[in-house]
């Protein structure tokens, strides 16, 4: 489709004002490319608490009074509950509304299709924002691979492990649309916090066409299953295998102005490594990247490596592109598809014992 980039201030609605809200917010405070015209929740003491951020925006407790209220939206931040995703955000499109979802974009294939589906036929633009993209170390780790400083890119590893005490509130309610998600199979740590870790592997290297998992359950009471411990090795098109073990460990004391989640990165070169320390909580405190080579270890000891300020530039970008359509947009619709589709591979081939998947054979 052609895209028109606005020659002002982009209008903008924020459809969920619950606990992210607070992190995707640092993108539209103070930013002269967009105004936020209107909030929207079900929930009168989330709308209450948000007006005071924009005393100007109206206040409504669905997207459909918001339309029909004839103010005039450019772009929505949608900020919904994940079971919500498809349904929500096809309504939105259909308002004629451009779209910053939050992952995981939706479950399965049929409903992302629903979704470029009516992305298109509403000519407007689906973006699923991907906030790990802007982590500065995690920026630095990209261009330190591609610099050839440590060498060629032999493997890659992340770590993750779900932790209990240290981080910031989160409302039951935020836990009982995700103990929805897990019955439903798409669990926290593989398919919600997991999509990030799936993405960043594609991001750094590319297509993936082979997956092999193993995804384990926890059940920490009636109705609670976490999907650890689980491993998920893969080999990207360009022939670099990657390796992710993910760990619960509820007991564990992980400071955190966030989510409490351990969280490591790691890509080993011909002549040396290069490594994310930390992202969502206070892990390793070393610098948050070091790259070893030659026998010698650097440390960036002053990069902004607050997960906070990635949700700050990634919604950054998105309001720029409306203004400008300079591009590459990162991400697509259709690239989040790719995310869908390695973490439906993931699930496919630990339904099978672990025999190896191809994402795109996916149906
Ligand atoms: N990028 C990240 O690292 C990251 C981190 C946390 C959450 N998320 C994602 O952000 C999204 C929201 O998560 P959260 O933790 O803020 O959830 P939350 O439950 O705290 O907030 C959701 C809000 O949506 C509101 N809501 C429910 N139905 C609605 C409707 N029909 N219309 C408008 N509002 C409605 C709820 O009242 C609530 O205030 C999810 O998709 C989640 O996966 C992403």
């Amino acid at each position: 489709m052609t895209f028109v980039p606005y020659d002002r201030p982009v209008r903008a609605a924020i459809i969920g004002l619950g606990r992210i809200y607070d992190l995707n917010v640092r993108a539209y405070t103070g930013n002269p490319d967009v105004e936020v015209v209107a909030l929207v929740d079900p929930s009168e003491e989330r709308r209450a608490q948000r007006q005071a951020d924009w005393p100007a925006a109206r206040a409504f407790a669905s997207a459909t009074a918001l339309a029909e209220s004839g103010i005039q939206v450019d772009a929505v931040e949608v900020l919904l509950p994940a079971p919500l995703h498809a349904d929500g955000v096809i309504e939105i499109l259909g308002y004629g509304w451009h779209v910053n979802m939050q992952k995981p974009m939706c479950n399965d294939l049929s409903e992302a299709q629903r979704m470029l589906d009516a992305a298109k036929a509403h000519g407007r633009i689906l973006r699923v924002m991907e906030n790990y993209l802007f982590y500065e170390p995690l920026r630095k780790l990209k261009a330190a691979a591609e610099s050839g400083e440590i060498g060629d890119v032999c493997g890659y590893h992340m770590k993750m492990t779900g932790t209990g005490p240290g981080g910031w509130e989160v409302p039951w309610s935020s836990f009982e649309w995700q103990l929805e998600q897990m019955r439903r199979g798409r669990g926290i740590l593989v398919f919600d916090d997991g999509w990030h870790k799936l993405a960043t592997a594609l991001w750094l290297f590319g297509p993936v066409r082979e997956v092999r998992a193993w995804i384990g359950n926890t059940a920490l009471g009636p109705g609670v299953d976490i999907d650890a411990p689980a491993t998920i090795v893969w080999e990207h098109d360009n022939g670099v295998r990657g390796v992710w073990d993910i760990t619960l460990a509820m007991d564990m004391y992980l400071r955190s102005d966030y989510y409490t989640n351990d969280e490591r990165w790691e890509i080993t070169g011909s002549k040396g490594y290069a490594r994310v320390n930390r992202c969502t909580a206070r892990g390793i405190q070393q610098p948050s990247l070091e790259v070893y080579a030659d026998g010698v270890m650097r440390g960036y000891h002053a990069l902004d490596d607050d997960w906070a300020s990635s949700f700050r530039d990634s919604g950054r970008h998105w309001l720029r592109w409306l203004r400008t359509g300079d591009g590459p947009l990162s991400w697509s619709g259709e690239e989040a598809v790719g995310v869908l589709r390695f973490a439906l591979a993931a699930y496919a081939s630990s339904a099978a014992g672990g025999t190896g998947v191809n994402p795109a054979q996916l149906s």
